[in-house]
């Protein structure tokens, strides 16, 4: 198989001879902004609203957005021709620049642009045949959640307790409510009901976030975004994760402690196939 190939500052290159000077404040600070985007059959799945998500997360940190919509639309289909066709994640990262190390934003520095992509890796049939285990933590990541930042590492070292366990994601609290998983939004379902904690500045609000919005109101499901306690999700019907690689997973353990019937639930299966459908429309 031949190198994959990356965009990197206005130019395609294999991976290995992609290059960023150490000074670069991504590097440096984590000072950055990142998204992720699925591609089924080489098409773009909810691209508009994941460029959205990157032109307001720029705006949030005060990185002038490099290019238009359909800029980055072009960009990203020449690195997945580049690569070859099936379904592909596309990585775009966009940091401040490359400037002498002092912490304000330097004066007069260009963003460095990096896009890469891989083949999709979904999750085993097995995860969503029979489902997921989990475990909790304390949330104790600062109070921006809500940008797609490249300092990840609150995110990194819950990944890892959720790694070390065994298991496939570290659900966390703050203050006693959920919020979010390392990588993934958190849904319940409690009596045909769907609720997932506001979108604030405590989560990612995740693209599936609107499309589950979206589902749950062409199927008839009530959907209610408000707090949700510790004791709620221990007694949930379902409890699901959502993210652009995991789709939509149902999850039957926290903690070692069965979640409903401990095993995928019927709101789970009409969401995953909505999910499939939405997918197959593209
Ligand atoms: C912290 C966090 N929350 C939620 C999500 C889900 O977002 P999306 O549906 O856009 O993949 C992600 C995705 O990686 C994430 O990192």
């Amino acid at each position: 198989m031949s190198e994959t190939v990356v965009f990197l500052n206005g130019e395609l290159l294999p991976l290995s001879e992609a290059r960023v000077p150490v000074l670069d404040r991504g590097f440096i600070f984590g000072d950055g902004i990142y998204e992720v985007i699925p591609l089924y059959n080489g098409k773009p799945f909810r691209g508009a609203q994941h460029l959205a998500r990157l032109q307001r997360s720029l705006a949030s940190i005060g990185i002038p957005n490099p290019y238009s919509e359909t800029e980055w639309l072009a960009l990203i289909d020449r690195v997945v021709k580049a690569n070859g066709l099936g379904d592909q994640m596309v990585y775009m990262q966009v940091t401040r620049g490359v400037a002498k190390r002092t912490h304000a934003f330097p004066t007069e520095v260009t963003p460095t642009v990096l896009i890469m992509t891989n083949p999709m890796a979904l999750p085993p049939a097995a995860s969503v045949e029979q489902g997921v285990a989990c475990v909790t933590m304390e949330d104790r990541r600062w109070l921006n959640c809500q940008i797609k930042s490249t300092s990840l590492l609150g995110n990194v070292l819950a990944a890892q307790v959720a790694a070390e366990a065994g298991v496939t994601e570290a659900i966390q609290f703050r203050d006693g409510n959920l919020t979010e998983a390392s990588s993934s939004n958190v849904w319940l379902v409690k009596n045909g009901r769907v609720y997932a904690p506001p979108k604030d500045n405590l989560i990612l609000e995740g693209i599936r976030y609107g499309l589950m919005e979206e589902l749950c109101a062409a199927m008839d499901i009530p959907f209610e975004a408000r707090r949700i306690t510790r004791d709620e999700v221990f007694s949930a019907d379902e409890v699901l994760l959502s993210s652009a690689s995991k789709e939509l997973l149902p999850v039957v353990t926290i903690d070692g402690k069965t979640i409903g019937a401990g095993k995928p639930g019927p709101v789970f299966q009409r969401l995953f196939a909505a999910y499939q459908a939405a997918k197959s429309a593209l």
